[in-house]
């Protein structure tokens, strides 16, 4: 496959064989995350591997209690990491503040998910199958202190990667040339606007469980792999809170918006708790 189909076809894989990625693998993973681009070539990233079970199920727990964290049989956890070139620095008679600078985290936060995508798209041409895992910056402090990260460290992102029991197939994307702009930003109508989200996510079914395979796939793999029927809870919450459309599934149900804005106070207490002062 020509490395176009290849990531054209890519989806996000929840659902893993129970199959052990070989060591050479694992280790060409790590190069190409190493290998990626990098603001002034600094490289302010570590990887954690998680294989061992206990591990993974301790992720699993930190990011919601998302199975397929729990099933992949490899999580990266892709960390901002200050504290290498704070040591570095401290020992060459200068000093590093990344942790007080907003670009430098601006820079190293693009320079992990560089490495991260790098990760991803040498694992697809393996036949593995990965899904990154977000939450995790939720759980900052928990996570820091159950894998022994140390100070001016960040867990950032999961990746959890695996050869796929099963790939899901149509995920719905925006039409490519909506997000590409010709040298200068044009600004849709509202009703374009409208239209370009109908055309990504067609008509609101008022079949849930066809709904929720289009726009939820997580609540549908998660209801497979895990005993507590997560599709019945989320038609609970539809219910509740009269979800009529797919902006309000959004952000009055999946990312609600008060809950996000108020996760706030939490992430940066976790920062400052690192040792990150910067927001
Ligand atoms: C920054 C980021 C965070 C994500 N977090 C999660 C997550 O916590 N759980 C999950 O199952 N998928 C997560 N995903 C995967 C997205 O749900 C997925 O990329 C999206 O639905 C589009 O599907 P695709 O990757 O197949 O194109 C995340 C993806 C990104 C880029």
């Amino acid at each position: 496959m020509n490395l176009f189909d290849l990531m054209i076809k890519r989806r996000s894989v929840r659902c893993f064989k129970d199959t052990k990625i070989p060591d050479e693998i694992i280790n060409n993973l790590v190069q190409v995350a190493n290998n990626a681009p990098s603001g002034g070539n600094i490289q302010p990233i570590s990887i954690i591997i998680i294989q061992k079970v206990e591990g993974r199920k301790k992720l699993t727990e930190f990011v919601g209690g998302q199975p397929w964290v729990e099933n992949a049989p490899l999580s990266m956890i892709f960390c901002i990491d200050f504290y290498r070139i704070k040591k570095w620095t401290l020992k060459s008679d200068t000093d590093f503040q990344g942790e007080n600078s907003l670009s430098h985290f601006l820079i190293a936060y693009a320079d992990l998910m560089g490495a991260a995508q790098n990760v991803v798209i040498l694992a697809e041409s393996y036949g593995l199958g990965s899904v990154y895992v977000g939450s995790i910056q939720s759980k900052i402090d928990d996570v820091r202190e159950y894998f022994s990260i140390p100070k001016y460290v960040l867990p950032m992102m999961v990746l959890s990667i695996g050869y796929p029991e099963s790939i899901p197939k149509n995920i719905p994307k925006l039409k490519h040339n909506l997000i590409a702009h010709n040298e200068k930003y044009k600004i849709l109508s509202d009703d374009e606007i409208a239209e370009a989200y109908n055309n990504k996510y067609g008509d609101f079914d008022e079949n849930v469980d066809k709904y929720l395979e289009k726009a939820y796939i997580e609540v549908i793999e998660a209801s497979k792999q895990h005993k507590t029927s997560w599709i019945k809870l989320v038609k609970q919450m539809m219910k509740k809170l009269e979800i009529r459309n797919h902006a309000q599934f959004l952000f009055k149900l999946r990312y609600p918006s008060k809950a996000m804005v108020e996760l706030n106070k939490k992430q940066i207490q976790a920062f400052k708790n690192a040792g990150f002062n910067i927001f």
